[in-house]
C-alpha cells in the first residue's frame, strides 16, 4: 500500500515536533518546508529526525526544503506557518502578519496539492482556516483547523491532576473558538463513565475551565519567548492519523459550519466524524440554554476576527 505524502508548512516548533509524531506512529512519508531566509534549517532538522528512526524504530522518508516541488501531490497538509505569542500578547494579536502568511502559504499549497487536506494550526486559528479556506476554494469539508483536540487534552490534564486518576479515564468535550471564549460542555465530559459534575463541585469545575481557557497563556508565561508545541503537535498527529488511517474519530475540531449551529458560514471548534475524507460529519448536539448563549458568543467572536482580518489582507 502507498504510504501517505503529509506536508508540514512552518518547520518551527509545532511543525518540527508535528513531523517527529507523524514519522514516530508512521503516519506517512513526511515534507517538512519553511521560508527560503530559513536556509538549510527544515534539511538540517529533517535529518536529524530521520537519525531518530533506527532507535525508535520507524520507516518514514522526512525531507526537509523551502521549495514546494519536494510537497507536490500531498494527501495532508498541515499549516504552522507563522509568528507565535510572546508573553502579553493575545492570539488576536498576531492576526494582521499570520494572515498575510496563511494567504502566500495557501496559494501554493493550492497548486502544488490540489487534492490535499489542510489542517491550520497557526493561530489565530478560527480566522486563519477561514482564510485557508478562501484563498484555496477547497471543499470546506478538506480545510479544517486544530484547536479542540489540544483545549481538550489540557482540560482532561487538569480533570486528572483534580482527581487523582488516570487521564485514560477522562472523557471531555469543548467547544467554540480556540481562544477566550471556548466553551465547556459538563454533560458530555466524564471519569470512568461517571458524570464530572457528579465527582467534582460546580465551583471547583468552574476554576478548572478557566485555567483551561487560559491553558496556551499559562505555558507561553512560563515559555517566555514563545508558545506550546509539544501537546499542539500531538492533538495534531491525532488529527493526520485520523485521515491517513481513515479512523472515523469523534473528536473536536475547527470545522466550516454553516446551517450547522446557526453559525452561518464561520469556523468553529464543534465535534466531527475525522476519516479521509476529512470532515465527514459534523456532529449536532442539542445545547442547553446556557451552551446555546455562550456558544454563539464564541461564534461572535470568531466573526469579529474574521471581519477584521478583511479589512487587513
Ligand atoms: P515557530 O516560530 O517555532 O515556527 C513558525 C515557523 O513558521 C518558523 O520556522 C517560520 O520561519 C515559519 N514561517 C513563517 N512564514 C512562513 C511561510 N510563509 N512559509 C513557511 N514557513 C513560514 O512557531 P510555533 O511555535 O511553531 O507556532 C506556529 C504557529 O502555530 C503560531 O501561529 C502559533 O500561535 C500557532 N499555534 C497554534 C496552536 C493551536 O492549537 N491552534 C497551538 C500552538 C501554536
Ligand atoms: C496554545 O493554545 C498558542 O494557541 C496556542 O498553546
Amino acid at each position: 500500500m502507498k504510504r501517505a505524502k503529509i506536508t508540514i508548512v512552518g518547520a518551527g516548533n509545532v511543525g518540527a515536533t508535528t513531523a517527529h509524531w507523524c514519522a514516530a506512529a508512521e503516519l506517512g512519508d513526511i515534507v517538512l518546508l519553511d521560508i527560503p531566509q530559513t536556509e538549510d534549517m527544515p534539511k538540517g532538522k529533517a535529518l536529524d529526525l530521520m537519525q531518530s528512526s533506527p532507535v525508535f524504530g520507524f520507516d518514514a522518508n522526512i525531507v526537509g526544503t523551502t521549495s514546494y516541488e519536494a510537497t507536490a501531490g500531498s494527501d495532508v497538509v498541515v499549516i504552522t506557518a507563522g509568528i507565535p505569542r510572546k508573553p502579553g500578547m493575545s492570539r488576536d494579536d498576531l492576526l494582521a502578519t499570520n494572515a498575510k502568511i496563511m494567504g502566500a502559504v495557501c496559494s501554493e499549497v493550492k497548486s502544488s496539492s490540489p487534492n490535499a487536506i489542510i489542517i491550520v494550526v497557526s493561530n489565530p486559528l478560527d480566522a486563519m482556516v477561514q482564510r485557508a479556506l478562501q484563498v484555496t476554494g477547497f471543499p470546506p469539508n478538506r480545510v479544517l483547523g486544530q484547536a479542540g483536540v489540544l483545549d481538550t487534552a489540557r482540560y482532561r490534564t487538569f480533570l486528572a491532576m483534580e482527581l487523582g486518576v488516570s487521564v485514560e479515564d477522562v472523557s471531555a468535550l469543548l467547544m467554540g473558538g480556540h481562544g477566550d471564549t471556548m466553551v465547556p460542555m459538563p454533560s458530555c465530559t466524564s471519569v470512568g463513565g461517571i458524570p464530572v459534575t457528579q465527582l467534582i463541585a460546580p465551583e471547583r469545575l468552574e476554576e478548572i475551565v478557566d485555567r483551561t481557557r487560559k491553558g496556551g497563556a499559562e505555558i507561553v508565561g512560563l515559555l517566555k519567548t514563545g508558545s506550546a508545541y509539544y501537546a499542539p503537535a500531538a492533538a495534531t498527529a491525532q488529527m493526520v492519523e485520523a485521515i491517513v488511517r481513515d479512523k472515523k474519530r469523534l473528536i473536536p475540531c475547527a470545522a466550516y459550519c454553516d446551517k450547522e449551529y446557526g453559525v452561518g458560514g464561520f469556523y468553529v471548534g464543534v465535534p466531527v466524524i475525522l476519516g479521509t475524507g476529512g470532515v465527514e460529519k459534523i456532529v449536532e448536539l442539542k445545547l442547553t440554554a446556557d451552551e446555546q448563549k455562550a456558544f454563539q458568543a464564541s461564534v461572535d467572536a470568531v466573526k469579529g476576527l474574521v471581519d477584521t482580518m478583511a479589512t487587513l489582507v
